[in-house]
């Protein structure tokens, strides 16, 4: 077929035949050499109907690509050649669009392909389903359970290099939308047996191989183990490796993979280390050891390896080491304790080693369910997938109990499809009262009833041998086999009843066989008791709880002393029969759909077809019954209800609707078609359509209407778009014209009435002018006769007023000369009042005078002479009296300085009145002056002269009044200090003072003591009271000093005197005033002459032959009273003051 070729029907370009319902001649060899045929062809996939039978090619097929996806993507199932994506398209879509849950059962042998089609049927379900970050992450989740699951679940057996060793039920679960929410996975009966003892030719678990290769060597030394596969007892040597399978690679797609699903890292450490532990406790070994009380007691030989195991899981050391050496057995709450002897060790410690591998593996998938549980609680679709370990004959009797378990599984599924397809079918045609010819087919539910029947099956049999008290073996369970189920058809054993078998060596004393559906399998009954009763000593399951590795821990719930379970654990057989038929009740709710994978040839070879064993399993696997059952039945069937809906579009009668009762519209339909009567049957609620090729017929006739009445519908559709759209284009049309009219007209009427109001205003503007010109006109008419007549009144008014003056003038004259008149007749009026006034007061003078003279004349005689002079002095007398009482009271106080005084009360007294202030005045100083004692007086005489010498002269002047003149401030005569200056001083002391002296070179001062005696003026040292300088008073001629507020002074020397050799003398002293008072004062009493007191800003000094200016000028304040001398040149000293 060339490759962009695209095929539209099954029947294109057909390699035998694509579908085993059209093979003619049917039988058993057509059937076989069409399977080559295909097989030859690279045709894997062919069809019986609805079942999917894969050949396993060994190699792998360009048919899995994204393009394949592609292209089998939403096609009708019997469109393309066979192909697994055709059945997963068609499963998914009819879980998606039907709301059917769906399951797909893959069986067929060990390495026919399940496991290999179970991940194709998923990828594919991955690849169509939605898209999303958050289905992709679920896709990849349920993806990625794959590796870490075969890892642990799988191994290399003869059969299959990667042999799934459990069985496995996945349901994958979808929203509405056909997004994939999670899932949900089953495992069935892991073969436990490998993880100790592997057959030869095969390996134990991936999982170990893989860490020894894969594991870093730092995860190794974590671990305790080496990178030796030969190091550890439980792993075969012989095929160690295998062929085409990376070991180290595996181990990090795993761990990846893990990571992925969810695994938390030291989730994923622990279930190492578990793995680790089962390695290590394959590599304890027990040595006899004494007898003691007649029992064998063994012991552990390198107890290294223990250590390591107890370092590895956290379990003491002694505990898993007693573990090891005893057995507890609890009854009737009596704890025996027995040793146990080498071979009970080692069956405890293989005990151990598949516990805890077959326990972690469960822990796995539980695990795994966590992480892929769909986190919504709305309604799910269902679909899901089995793969389960095929029927298993091994020759030479090798059939233990796994095989057994494995097969009562798989006679289980062939019941369950037997049911579902072959019976179900048949039973459907009676119902639906088609015509139908039964076919024979072999029911297994005999063999399923030998191995399950609760009171005599194989099953049942067995749980009883090992719960009964007593001595129980492999051999007593035969026996009770061999009574009990001899007489069934499908069990042989030479030891049974039946006789007819007693002859048979095929079958060996200790074994049985089954004619299972399949064939015939014969078991050997060893190890079946002690498998079943997968016995786990309760010391060993307290040891491993008394761990400090959580994940170990709960790996053995029942090792908690606290829930101590004296009841048996079910045994390995009843679980299995508990989870088959829960099995089988979920896949009974479910749509089923079958692959049969089989497998070409033993030795794992691509291209190679054995016909013989492919024939066995089709043998085995019922496929011809099953194409005669398709054969002799319909194809296709459907309610009529949905058939009507599905093709009603294909007939004019039931197009669009069909009033009448469904079936009847089908019958119009189907004879519209004109369809060959003998292709259908009429059921009583089903239409029956014998051949595939008429479903696709009517289906492309569907496909093909229904693209017809897309035109339709497309047509009207568009012709009531374009309608709409014309009835509202005309709407807006209408609309918009209305508006335009309005909006015209509206300007037109704007236009109109502004033109009327133009004119309207000139015809105004017109007539108002005019009117304005005759109003203007009358105006000017009004007032002009206004003027006029303003005139004529004005000439009136002043005619009028000019008269009304007149007579004014005329009356006021009048008024006037009468004033006038009135006036000089008051005036004649008063002089006459006056002048008899005058005359009046005259008289009364004259007649008081006259009277007096006449009183004095009469009184004359009573006087005396000089009596008015008398009260005259007497008056004076007492004014004067009086007054001098008045004073004593007004007198002013005693102080000399009291201004006040009296006032005087007459005139007359004024010049007494000043005298007695004088007087008074004199008085009180005298007073005053009475109190001095004589020192007072001299003081005052001091302060006199001083007053006179310096007041008003010189600034300092006024500060000195207060201060009292002590003259010798320094106590010369009373200070010991001074006792040598006193000692050459024989004169009174006037002053004693310390001066400044200034040094007439530089202007610096020095202080020295100033002495003033009654002869001479003396300089000494402070300190020592040496004598510097004496000069006589007679010598001293001026002393000089300034008018300001200074201290300074320059005592003049007497030219070529003694003293005067060096030059006058400049100080400065703080009672200047004293000092310079009392220098005059002694030398006018010593020399009788005035001393010469200059107070001048500038002076003259006299230095050795040199006269020197002494300038005062202004300086700074800081100095205090204290003058600062420079000397400038030769001429000039500047004194600062203050
Ligand atoms: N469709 C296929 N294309 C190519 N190779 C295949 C295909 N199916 C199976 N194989 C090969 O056959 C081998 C065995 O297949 P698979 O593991 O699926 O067998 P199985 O039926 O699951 O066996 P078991 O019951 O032992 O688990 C695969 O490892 C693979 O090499
Ligand atoms: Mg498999």
């Amino acid at each position: 077929m060339a490759k962009t070729e695209v095929k539209t029907s099954l029947l294109d370009n057909m390699i035998g035949v694509g579908d085993m319902v059209l093979l003619e001649p049917l039988n058993e060899d057509t059937f076989i050499d069409n399977l080559r045929k295909r097989f030859d062809h690279n045709e894997v996939y062919t069809y019986i109907g609805s079942v999917l039978v894969s050949v396993n090619p060994y190699r792998s097929l360009p048919i899995y690509s994204p393009e394949k996806v592609e292209e089998y993507r939403n096609r009708n199932f019997y469109e393309l050649s066979p192909h697994i994506y055709a059945l997963s398209d068609e499963v998914y879509r009819s879980l998606r669009d039907q709301d059917k849950d769906q399951c797909i059962l893959i069986t067929g042998e060990s390495g026919a392909g399940k496991t290999e089609a179970s991940k194709l049927v998923m990828s594919y379900i991955a690849a169509v389903c939605g898209k999303g970050a958050e289905v992709n992450q679920v896709k990849e989740q349920l993806l990625q359970s794959n590796p870490v699951l075969e890892a642990f679940g799988n191994a290399k057996t003869v059969r299959n290099d990667n042999s799934s060793r459990f069985g496995k039920y996945m349901d994958i679960e979808f929203n509405f939308k056909g997004d994939p929410l999670g899932g949900v996975i089953s495992n069935y009966l892991l073969e436990k047996s490998r993880v100790v003892k592997q057959p030869r030719g095969e390996r134990n678990f991936h999982v170990f191989y893989q860490l020894l290769a894969g594991a870093s060597e730092e995860l190794l030394n974590k671990l305790k183990l080496k990178r030796d596969v030969s190091r550890y007892n439980y792993l075969s040597l012989d095929s160690a490796t295998v062929n085409g399978m990376d070991d180290a690679a595996n181990f990090r797609t795993v761990r990846n993979a893990m990571q992925i699903v969810g695994f938390l890292d030291h989730e994923a450490q622990s279930v190492l280390e578990v793995v680790a532990t089962v390695l290590k406790l394959g590599n304890i070994e027990f040595k006899p050891d004494s007898r003691v009380n007649g029992l064998d007691e063994s012991k552990i030989k390198d107890k290294n390896e223990l250590k390591e195991i107890c370092e590895l899981t956290g379990i003491d050391q002694s505990v898993l080491e007693r573990a090891f050496s005893f057995r507890t057995v609890e009854a009737k709450q009596e704890k025996v304790s027995t040793t146990l002897n080498v071979a009970q060790a080692y069956y405890a410690r293989d005990a151990l080693a598949k516990n805890l591998y077959s326990r972690l593996f469960s822990w796995l998938v539980n695990r795994i369910n966590e992480s892929i549980k769909a986190q919504t609680k709305v309604r799910k679709k269902v679909m899901g997938v089995l793969d389960i370990y095929g029927f298993e004959i091994f020759e030479n009797a090798d059939n233990s109990f796994e095989q057994f378990i494995i097969n009562y599984c798989n006679e289980k599924l062939q019941q369950i499809f037997i049911e579902l397809t072959l019976k179900e079918e048949q039973e459907e045609y009676i119902q639906e009262d088609i015509e139908w010819t039964h076919i024979n087919y072999f029911n297994n539910t005999i063999i399923c009833d030998l191995i399950e029947n609760n009171t005599n099956g194989i099953l049942a049999m067995l749980d009883e041998e090992c719960l009964r008290p007593g001595i129980v073996t492999d051999e007593t369970f035969l026996e009770k086999l061999n009574q009990v189920c001899a007489t069934h058809q499908h069990f042989e054993s030479r030891m049974s009843k039946c006789s007819r078998f007693l002859n048979d060596t095929s079958l060996p004393h200790s074994c049985f066989r089954i004619q299972h559906y399949a064939g015939k399998v014969l078991y050997q009954v060893e190890g079946f008791v002690d498998k079943n009763n997968d016995l786990l000593y309760r010391d060993l399951s307290q040891a491993m709880w008394k761990t400090s590795q959580p994940l170990i821990k709960s790996l053995f719930p029942e090792g908690n002393p606290a829930k101590i379970n004296l009841k048996r654990p079910p045994t390995a057989g009843s679980q299995f029969k508990a989870s088959v038929a829960t099995l089988m009740k979920n896949l009974q709710t479910k749509n089923p759909n079958y692959i049969r994978c089989i497998k070409p040839n033993d030795k794992k070879a691509a291209y190679i077809f054995s016909e013989t064993l492919v024939r066995h399993q089709v043998r085995y696997l019922g496929l011809l019954e099953n194409v005669r059952v398709r054969r002799a039945g319909y194809a296709f069937r459907q309610a009529y209800g949905p058939c009507l809906e599905r093709y009603k579009m294909l007939c004019k009668q039931t197009w669009p609707h069909w009033k009448g009762p469904a079936r009847s519209g089908v019958e119009a339909l189907l004879n519209e078609l004109e369809i060959p009567v003998e292709e259908y049957s009429f059921g009583k609620s089903k239409i029956f359509i014998r051949n595939p090729r008429t479903l696709f017929k009517l289906e492309d006739l569907r496909k093909q209407r229904l693209e017809d009445l897309a035109t339709l519908i497309q047509k009207i559709y568009r012709g009531w778009k374009c309608r709409t759209h014309f009835l509202l284009m005309r709407k807006s049309q209408i609309v918009i014209a209305a508006w335009y009219r309005r909006y015209a007209q509206q300007k037109w009427y704007q236009k109109t009435k502004s033109s009327a109001l133009v004119i309207q205003s000139y015809i105004r503007g017109w007539k108002a002018r005019k009117l304005l010109r005759e109003l203007k006109h009358q105006k000017r008419c009004e007032e002009a006769v206004t003027t006029i007549a303003a005139y004529w009144h004005g000439t009136q008014a002043r005619r009028e007023l000019r008269r009304l003056k007149e007579e004014a003038r005329r009356k006021h004259a009048v008024a006037v000369i009468w004033a006038y008149w009135l006036g000089l007749k008051a005036r004649r009026e008063l002089r006459r009042l006056k002048e008899e006034a005058r005359r009046k007061h005259a008289v009364a003078v004259i007649w008081a005078y006259w009277l007096g003279l006449k009183v004095r004349r009469e009184y004359r005689k009573f006087f005396r002479a000089y009596a008015g002079k008398k009260i005259y002095e007497f008056t004076l007398q007492r004014i004067v009296q009086n007054y001098f009482l008045d004073m004593k009271n007004k007198m002013p106080s005693l102080s000399p300085i009291d201004k006040n005084w009296p006032s005087r009360p007459y005139l007359f007294l004024d010049s007494t009145h000043k005298e007695l202030k004088r007087i008074f005045h004199l008085w009180r100083c005298k007073k005053y002056r009475d109190q001095f004692t004589d020192q007072q007086k001299l003081i005052y005489e001091e302060k006199l002269e001083a007053s006179e010498l310096f007041k008003d002269k010189k600034a300092l002047y006024p500060s000195s009044v207060g201060q009292p003149f002590q003259g010798p401030y320094l106590a010369i005569n009373e200070n010991p200090k001074y006792k040598k200056l006193k000692d050459a001083i024989e004169e009174k002391i006037i002053i004693a003072e310390i001066v400044n002296k200034i040094n007439r070179a530089n202007g610096k001062s020095t202080s020295r003591i100033f002495l003033l005696t009654n002869n001479n003026l003396l300089l000494a040292d402070q300190k020592s009271g040496q004598i510097k300088s004496e000069v006589p008073l007679v010598d001293v001629t001026k002393v000089s000093m300034s008018s300001q507020n200074d201290g300074f002074f320059a005592i003049h020397l007497k030219e070529g005197s003694e003293a005067a050799s060096k030059g006058d003398f400049l100080f400065s002293s703080d009672h200047l005033i004293e000092m310079a008072t009392k220098l005059y004062r002694t030398t006018l009493s010593q020399t009788k002459q005035k001393l010469n007191i200059e107070i001048s800003d500038e002076f003259l000094v006299q230095f050795r032959k040199d006269k020197v200016c002494v300038k005062f000028i202004q300086g700074s304040q800081n100095n205090g009273s204290v003058p600062m001398c420079k000397r400038k040149n030769n001429r000039l000293l500047e004194v600062a003051v203050p």
